[in-house]
């Protein structure tokens, strides 16, 4: 099985140039991204906070990832905090035609692993100030609010971010970790042109959202979009499609994503180059209808498993 991912590996290499192409497009408002797109927050130290181990390299991930076709790049404020944006600015500013960048706001960085939502106006405003200033543009593409904070009154969060279009400082705003009910009042007073959610092969408990996005055309994000958890045991049915494939787990999952919905934009994470290349590959792997059937169905498996342990 090894040497299966280590083939994939191989021929990842040699054949990865363009082939996001493969992953079809998606209209994000008036912009054009990629469905596979890439998330920077493993480009920090340990805790999300701090520099990254490894400057160079992180600068070469993302370098590399726009020169392998990567046109849509999350980031936020609170990754360091600062130093993905900071990162971002220096490897790829002036930003090459097409790039999309889609940062965030909502949360204070008390320390390492440590958020605290904070959705006051005058703090997502001054965030979004900043976030203009350390990426170096006039606009941000995508401003998303990281998290709809409880103590705030939501319709004041959502209000702000209207009146920061209205300023032509965002292009486009999105939401993260949110409801139906949170996006639909959010929607009354705003367009919403994504959501970035948690889900993955594993975790789907935003089924909900994703419907309702595919019901009105919104962008869904999913983070930690390579966990897998228990799906990925040793002669699961994960690691068995890969082996059928000729591909690595990571790509199954993403490939799985990919065909999951038509507005799914998978943005997975890496601090390394290597692991940047395998991701994007993922984008020209095809499942047959029975292996997504199967991955699909894998959950409800575990589930019952679960239950009879
Ligand atoms: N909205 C939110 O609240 C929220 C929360 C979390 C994340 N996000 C966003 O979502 C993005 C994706 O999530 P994530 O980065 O946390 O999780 P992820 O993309 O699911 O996984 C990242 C982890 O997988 C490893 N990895 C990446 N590619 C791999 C490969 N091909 N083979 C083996 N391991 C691989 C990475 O380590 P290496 O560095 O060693 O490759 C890292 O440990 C983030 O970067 C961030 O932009 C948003």
């Amino acid at each position: 099985m090894q040497a299966a991912a280590d083939g994939a590996r191989q021929s990842v290499r040699e054949e990865t140039r363009d082939l996001l192409e493969n992953s079809g497009t998606f209209q994000l408002g008036g912009f054009t991204v990629h469905r596979l797109g890439f998330g920077t927050m493993q480009l920090t130290g340990p805790g999300v906070w701090g520099p990254p181990k490894d400057h160079d390299e992180a600068i070469a991930v993302l370098k590399g990832a726009v020169e392998l076709g990567v046109d849509l790049i999350d980031t936020a404020d609170s990754y360091g905090p600062d130093v993905t944006e900071d990162l971002i600015k220096e490897a790829l500013h002036p930003y090459p035609e097409g790039l999309r960048i889609a940062t965030k706001a909502g949360f204070t960085r008390p320390g390492p692993d440590e958020w605290v939502e904070c959705g006051r106006p005058d703090y997502l405003r001054a965030q979004c100030e900043s976030s203009l200033r350390r990426l170096g543009v006039e606009r941000i593409d995508l401003f998303q609010l990281h998290r709809v904070d409880p103590e705030v009154p939501a319709e004041d969060q959502f209000g702000t971010l209207k009146g920061l279009i209205d300023e032509g400082k965002v292009a486009l705003v999105g939401l993260s970790e949110v409801k139906v009910e949170q996006l639909e009042a959010a929607r009354r007073l705003v367009p919403v042109a994504s959501v970035q959610n948690h889900y993955n092969i594993a975790n789907r408990s935003a089924d909900g959202v994703l419907a309702y996005c595919e019901q009105h055309h919104i962008g869904f994000i999913p983070w930690f979009p390579l966990a897998s958890g228990k799906l990925s045991r040793p002669g699961g049915p994960l690691e068995r499609i890969a082996g059928e494939v000729g591909a690595t787990v990571s790509q199954i999952c993403l490939a799985w994503l990919l065909r999951r919905s038509s507005v799914m934009l998978p943005i997975p994470g890496t601090s390394s180059h290597e692991h940047l290349e395998e991701n994007c590959a993922a984008a020209d792997i095809v499942l047959t209808d029975e292996q997504f059937q199967e991955l699909t169905d894998a959950r409800k498996e575990l589930r019952r498993w679960a239950l009879l342990g």
